[in-house]
């Protein structure tokens, strides 16, 4: 299995006060078009106004994905939706639905309606039955409990500052299989897009501000 390699020293913790205020202060889309997913495939540029969760279906589907994971549920929206279109798909959902008072990146989730989230994933997730796996937890610790190559595809979409979605690209990358892809959301935002520069270079760009990339690109 391939190693997740940088080519620079990780971002673990922030050292620089330009740092908390970028996480702050995401600054609006520089998507490159050269570099979408649209420039690349003639599908896509039919497909302008679809969103994240089409896209992902549409990898899942046309790749075969059988088992995939998504870091970040808030109100089901990507889970509930990937599940209803991809019926061989099993998907893992992990979500603290808590506040995070003491997060010092972007969001703190205070003012988030946790209760009502996630009592509206589970009762949805209910007709899918085993094909929904949904933990309630940290997304870095949620990875100890998944096996290694397990997954087809990891949709990294929780905390979204720059310590934040490196460590869950960190811990997730084990559990995808080479041949499968780690997939995100909001590259439009600074503070995602210097992770996926880093970690993932030559990823695609997808509608909403999705990015992915193949784990391991032939
Ligand atoms: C942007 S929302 C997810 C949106 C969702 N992926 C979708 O497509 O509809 C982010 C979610 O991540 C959760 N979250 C943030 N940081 C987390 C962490 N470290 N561990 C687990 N969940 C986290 C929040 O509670 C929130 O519900």
């Amino acid at each position: 299995m391939s190693e997740l390699k940088l080519t620079s020293k990780p971002v673990t913790k922030p050292a620089e006060p330009e740092y908390l205020k970028w996480n702050r202060n995401p600054a609006k889309p520089t998507i490159k078009l050269e570099q979408s997913m649209y420039a690349k495939n003639p599908f896509w540029q039919n497909q302008l106004r679809c969103d994240r969760e089409q896209w992902i279906a549409h990898l899942v589907k046309t790749n075969g994905w059988k088992n995939g994971a998504e870091l970040g549920m808030w109100k089901g929206r990507t889970f509930l939706f990937l599940l209803s279109q991809c019926p061989d798909l099993t998907l893992i959902g992990v979500d603290l639905w808590a506040p995070q008072p003491d997060n010092t990146g972007l969001e703190t989730y205070e003012s988030w309606d946790h209760v009502g989230f996630e009592n509206n994933v589970r009762k949805q997730a209910e007709k899918f039955g085993d094909r929904a796996i949904i933990v309630k937890g940290w997304t870095v610790e949620a990875a100890n409990d998944v096996e290694d190559n397990s997954l087809d595809f990891v949709f990294v979409d929780a905390d979204h500052s720059t310590e934040a979605v490196y460590n869950d690209i960190k811990a997730w990358w084990p559990k995808v299989k080479d041949t499968g892809w780690i997939i995100g959301h909001d590259i439009n935002w600074p503070i995602v897009k210097v992770v996926a520069d880093e970690l993932l270079p030559g990823y695609v760009i997808g509608p909403d501000n999705a990015w992915g990339r193949a784990k391991c690109p032939k």
